[in-house]
């Protein structure tokens, strides 16, 4: 399977990345960056590993990158104030890619954890928060992808790989998951082409 990786430069990137190529069969993998050097050598000298340097806005490069991918995952940072994926997307349909999965759900409920998260994170990185909110806007209409909008709570770099996945307020969701967890996530989502949270956007984090 080949894949595109987007913010493959950022902690979560750089282990979703290494572990593509440890978990799904017959891998190679696309990285899309703006900084090359930000690269870990074990990538960057990998003969599976094809890196293409050039901004999210410049659509000719995006989709050099994008030719005959089978899917797209993205760990970008929210800092584009309109939405990074605008031209991603466009750039997936015209190449009839047809998966993503991405970070930033009408089946939650209230949580009071997550109500203190979210208002802290909404109050004190508002600008990033609005981004994320208008990409997963902007991913959810997306009716001819298999979208998946894989959100998370607060992140650590501990080595647990156990993950659950629900949405917030179903008793089974806290507040805490490790990196490779949702590297482990999403690879699970790429292999398997009956997932069921396509067109969904879970909450994950470990048990
Ligand atoms: N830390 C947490 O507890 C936590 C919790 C929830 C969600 N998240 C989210 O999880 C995601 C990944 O986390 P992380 O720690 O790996 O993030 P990060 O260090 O901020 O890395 C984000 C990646 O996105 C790229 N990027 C950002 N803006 C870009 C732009 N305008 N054009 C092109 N590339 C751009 C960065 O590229 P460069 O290297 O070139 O800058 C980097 O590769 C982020 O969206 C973060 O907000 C984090």
């Amino acid at each position: 399977m080949r894949v595109l990786v987007l913010g493959a430069t950022g902690p979560v990137g750089i282990s979703l990345c290494r572990e593509i190529l440890s978990s799904v069969q017959d891998p190679s993998l696309v990285l899309f960056v703006r900084s090359p050097q930000k690269i870990p050598n074990d990538l960057s000298t990998d003969s599976r590993v094809t890196v293409i340097t050039g901004q999210l806005t410049d659509t000719e490069s995006l989709a050099k990158a994008i030719e005959g991918v089978d899917a797209v995952c993205s760990a970008l940072g929210p800092s584009v104030k309109k939405g990074p994926f605008h031209p991603v997307i466009d750039v997936m349909r015209m190449h009839g890619v047809k998966r993503t999965a991405s970070i930033p759900a009408p089946e939650d409920k209230t949580d009071i954890k997550f109500a203190v998260l979210v208002t802290g994170i909404s109050t004190f990185a508002r600008n990033a928060y609005k981004d994320v909110v208008a990409i997963g806007e902007i991913i959810s209409k997306q009716d001819d992808l298999d979208w998946i909008i894989v959100r998370v709570p607060l992140l650590s770099d501990k080595p647990n790989r156990d993950v659950v996945a629900g949405f917030i307020g179903d008793g089974k969701i806290n507040t805490g998951l490790t990196r490779i967890g949702f590297a482990v996530f999403v690879v699970a989502q790429l292999n398997d082409n009956e997932s069921i949270w396509i067109r969904k956007a879970p909450m994950i984090c470990n048990p």
